[in-house]
């Protein structure tokens, strides 16, 4: 966005003289709703490796994160390009039970439950790509682990 910013000349042709020059107004920066999502696909990764762990303050961490970032895609992308439907709507209903879900699995150690909540928010993720158009963005569980510098573990 421009505004016009003007300086007032010389005191002699003060009164006629205003010199304007054009000058950006400051930008926030905004993440693109694919780069939020790049996030989220690190931290749905993550999740799924913490838990196959058993390392549940991490997996709680993560899940911390992907809730952050969904908050972003509301505050940032309320509604997508063309899309016939908003991510604000898409949010609450598909995601929010899910994440709290999965908290509670995590909170209570019980890996069996944790899986079939990683399946459902992961299927939901899904859901949300194919009503936005975007169902040729699949997301699965991590075949393997890309982050070898990382200890998933829980700490000895
Ligand atoms: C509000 C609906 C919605 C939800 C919920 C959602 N996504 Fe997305 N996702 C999108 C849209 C729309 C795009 C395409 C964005 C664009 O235009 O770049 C996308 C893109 C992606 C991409 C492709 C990014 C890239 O640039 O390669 C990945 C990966 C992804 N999402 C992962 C996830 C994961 C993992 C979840 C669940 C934890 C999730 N998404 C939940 C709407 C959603």
């Amino acid at each position: 966005m421009w505004k016009w910013v003007c300086h007032i000349g010389a005191l002699v042709v003060a009164a006629s003289a205003a010199a304007c020059t054009r000058a950006p107004a400051p930008e926030v920066y905004a993440p693109g709703l694919g780069e939020v999502m790049t996030l989220q696909q690190m931290r749905h990764t993550k999740l799924w490796l913490a838990g196959q762990a058993g390392n549940w303050p991490l997996a709680a961490y993560e899940l911390d994160e992907l809730g952050e970032g969904f908050d972003d895609v509301i505050k940032f992308h309320p509604t997508h390009k063309d899309s016939p439907v908003a991510p604000k709507d898409l949010i609450p209903r598909m995601i929010t039970q899910r994440l709290a879900d999965l908290r509670d699995t995590v909170t209570k150690e019980d890996r069996d439950r944790f899986v079939q909540g990683y399946d459902a928010l992961t299927g939901a993720c899904n859901n949300c790509h194919q009503a936005m158009n975007f169902g040729f963005n699949r997301v699965q569980r991590p075949e393997s682990n890309p982050y070898p510098n990382q200890a998933f573990a829980p700490a000895p």
